[in-house]
């Protein structure tokens, strides 16, 4: 899609739709007011008839409006002016967007108002995105992405960063959303590749060889059952000072989760396409950190395997020993994901990296925890937790820290090894995860992001398609921004 800049009037644009905002209690101003003087106050109007009242996210639409160059003026509600910030505009934009991706549609222009650059940009990322599906494999799509956004009053630069992350969101959520027959660790591996070789990374890529070499038995026991190979991904990004400790970012690559001989029922693994999400985060976040530039050093490592059943397939009781030499008792052949980060975290930490964060859809807990929309976060570090806090505030996303106390680690103590990969019972799954992770960052400062809720939709939303999300990607940019 095609992204630029108009300085023509909202009366003078020649657009397939043209879209407004409206700040709830407020008359219309700026190119609102404009628009509603060149429709004989058709917005006014409705304002007063109460179809228009700028609630968050609404989006009315004024068909053939008289006095404007295009066949559809969208009014979107911006919410009361003091909620405006970045996870506000996403949502009104993004809803705006989607509701015009119904059909296709060639220019939309988006006048609405003087918002700075990181508005703007949040702005265009959720265009961007609102306007792509999760229908990759039909033969007719669902939504439309446009053939170009014209954007009036934006700063230097916004609209080209709001473009670079728009994108970068939408390649995790296309790696999501394509099926498991699609993406697998070697497809995903290649598509990692070429993705950031385009955007000027230094790419490595282990095999199963050089994994074996490499001793990460916790990670191959988990990919023993699959016919496909394992991949650890390796992308280098340097921005920064040479002596510029980097910022690693770890992502869980299980490209589809059965669970192992701890099956999942069919209504748990139908979505399981989805555990890939973290490497996929973590992809989207590099590759927009290097094509906008940032003056940061940064490492992203993503662990690919596939977790099935087979004749040699790893079994309840089997005994791993991880890279860091740590022996695991493997009690449950789904809490797969864990497994497969111990040896990449290994592999991050010994990087000496100046903190490394990790992303995955680990838990079931997490989402019983905190619902499906909001990411948890746990760490040994309350300082990095904290830029990561601050991060996704700004952006927006929500998250929320869960404890790390001693007593969730005394769970994962086995009697035949040095831990075992599940905790007692059920409770605080979420934080026996993380302690399980804790065990392989040595002393390296980390937070780790448990998206299991938040990184697939099952259903959609007025402004983004079910599927794949992206969550988290805004946020990593935004750490890496003042890393
Ligand atoms: N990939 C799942 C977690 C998950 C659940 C992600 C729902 C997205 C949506 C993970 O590998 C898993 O199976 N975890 C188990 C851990 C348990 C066996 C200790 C879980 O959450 O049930
Ligand atoms: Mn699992
Ligand atoms: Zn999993």
């Amino acid at each position: 899609m095609k992204v630029s800049r108009t300085d023509e009037l909202i009366t003078a644009i020649s657009a397939a739709a043209i879209v407004v905002g409206y700040t709830a209690d407020t008359p219309p101003e700026g190119p609102t007011a404009e628009a509603d003087a060149a429709t004989n106050g058709a917005i006014s109007k409705l304002i007063e008839a109460g179809e228009i009242t700028g609630k968050a996210a609404e989006v009315v639409s004024i068909l053939a409006p008289a006095g404007l160059q295009t066949t559809q003026l969208v009014v979107v509600g911006l919410g009361p002016a003091d909620s405006l910030d970045r996870g506000s505009v996403t949502r009104a934009i993004g809803s705006a967007a989607k509701h015009l991706a119904a059909k296709e549609r060639s220019r939309v222009a988006f006048f609405v108002g003087d918002w700075d650059g990181p508005l703007v940009e949040a702005g265009v990322s959720a265009a961007i995105c609102a306007c792509q599906g999760q229908d990759i494999h039909r033969e007719t799509n669902k939504l439309h992405p446009f053939d170009e956004i014209r954007w009036s009053g934006a700063p230097e630069g916004a609209l080209e960063a709001g473009q670079v992350l728009g994108e970068s969101v939408n390649l995790t959520r296309r790696l999501v959303n394509e099926p498991a027959n699609y993406i697998f660790p070697q497809t995903f591996a290649e598509q990692a590749g070429a993705a950031a070789a385009d955007a000027g990374l230094e790419v490595e890529v282990w095999d199963q060889a050089k994994l074996e070499a490499e001793r990460c038995g916790s990670l191959l026991g988990v990919s023993r059952g699959s016919t496909r190979e394992p991949r650890l991904v390796i992308l280098r990004y340097h921005g920064g000072a040479a002596d510029q400790p980097p910022l690693a970012l770890v992502g869980k690559g299980v490209t589809f989760d059965s669970g192992g001989y701890s099956l999942k029922p069919n209504d748990s693994m139908k979505t399981m396409k989805c555990d890939m999400g973290g490497a996929a985060t973590v992809l989207g976040a590099i590759t927009a950190i290097a094509r906008l530039k940032l003056p940061v050093n940064v490492i992203g490592l993503m662990g690919l395997v596939e977790n099935m059943v087979s004749g040699d397939a790893f079994k309840l009781g089997d005994v791993l020993t991880a890279r860091s030499g740590k022996t695991i008792e493997v009690l449950n052949t789904d809490a797969e994901g864990r497994l497969v980060l111990a040896d990449v975290l290994d592999v991050a930490a010994e990087m000496k990296p100046g903190g490394i964060i990790d992303l995955a859809t680990l838990t079931g807990a997490c989402c019983v925890a905190l619902g499906l929309d909001v990411a948890g976060l746990m760490t040994n570090d309350e300082e990095l937790r904290g830029r990561v806090s601050a991060a996704a505030a700004a952006c927006g996303e929500l998250t929320w820290e869960l404890p790390m106390f001693d007593h969730f680690g005394e769970q994962i103590r086995s009697d035949v090894a040095d831990i075992k990969n599940i905790g007692e019972g059920r409770w605080g799954g979420a934080m026996t995860a993380a302690k399980f992770l804790e065990e392989f960052v040595g002393d390296t400062p980390w937070t780790h992001i448990d998206i299991a809720g938040p990184a697939f939709l099952d259903s959609a939303k007025s402004w983004i398609d079910a599927g794949g999300s992206g969550a988290m990607v805004r946020t990593l940019v935004e750490v890496a921004r003042d890393w």
